[in-house]
């Protein structure tokens, strides 16, 4: 039995958690914020293409994936809920984010280049505000979610973490 994840994909979920980390930090209205907004965009696309990889690298390696058996199967229900609302807001947080930034300019040059924006009549504001609430909570869930992660190696002394880890055997 597999005991860690194919390192492919230790190193799609911790690049994630450095591009989520660095829009959050950024965060704020890009064409204003000129040169954090930049890096916001930059890293929240990044956020967005590395959603695909990761889907399609876990299709790949779906046969070499660890079975980290739940304790139970309330956990399981909970591990399942909690993994399908960070993949879903891997994809939206960045399209909301891409809809705000269409909404507020006509023209946005990321570091030099051009990005192609769609010409839209939404509500904005709106669309902004639900981006930030959403980002605001990717945090919380985040936070749940590396508490399990620490939860399981201290408390359970298992090897949910280590799977994760590439050093740690
Ligand atoms: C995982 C990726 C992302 C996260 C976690 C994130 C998070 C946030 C947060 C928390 C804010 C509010 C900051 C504040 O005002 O205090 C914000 C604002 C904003 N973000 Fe993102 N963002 C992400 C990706 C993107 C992308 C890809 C774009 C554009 C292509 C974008 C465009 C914007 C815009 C335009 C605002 C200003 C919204 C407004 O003022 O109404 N974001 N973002
Ligand atoms: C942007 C932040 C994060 C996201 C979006 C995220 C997302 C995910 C997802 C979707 C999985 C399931 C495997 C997969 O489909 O790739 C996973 C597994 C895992 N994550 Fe994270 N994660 C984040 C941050 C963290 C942090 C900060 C920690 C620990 C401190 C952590 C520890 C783990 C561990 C140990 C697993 C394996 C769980 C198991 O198989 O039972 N993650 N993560």
């Amino acid at each position: 039995m597999k005991k860690k994840y194919p390192l492919p994909i230790m190193i799609i979920h911790w690049l994630t958690l450095l591009f989520v980390m660095l829009a959050y930090i950024t965060g704020g209205d890009p064409t204003v914020h000129l040169k954090s907004g930049e890096i916001h965009v930059l890293a929240g696309i990044s956020v967005f293409l590395l959603f695909f990889i990761r889907i399609i690298t876990i299709f790949i390696y779906r046969k070499d994936l660890p079975l980290n058996k739940p304790l139970s199967k309330y956990q399981k229900k909970l591990f399942l809920m909690v993994k399908y609302t960070l993949y879903s807001l891997l994809f939206l947080i960045p399209v909301l984010g891409f809809c705000t930034l269409s909404g507020l300019t006509d023209n946005y040059q990321l570091f030099g280049i051009n990005l192609p924006l769609i010409s839209n009549s939404w509500d904005t504001e709106k669309i902004g505000k639900t981006h930030e609430f959403l980002g605001n909570f990717f945090m919380v869930l985040i936070g749940f979610h590396a508490l399990a992660a620490l939860i399981h190696h201290y408390v359970f002394k298992d090897n949910v973490l280590k799977s994760m880890l590439y050093f740690k055997k």
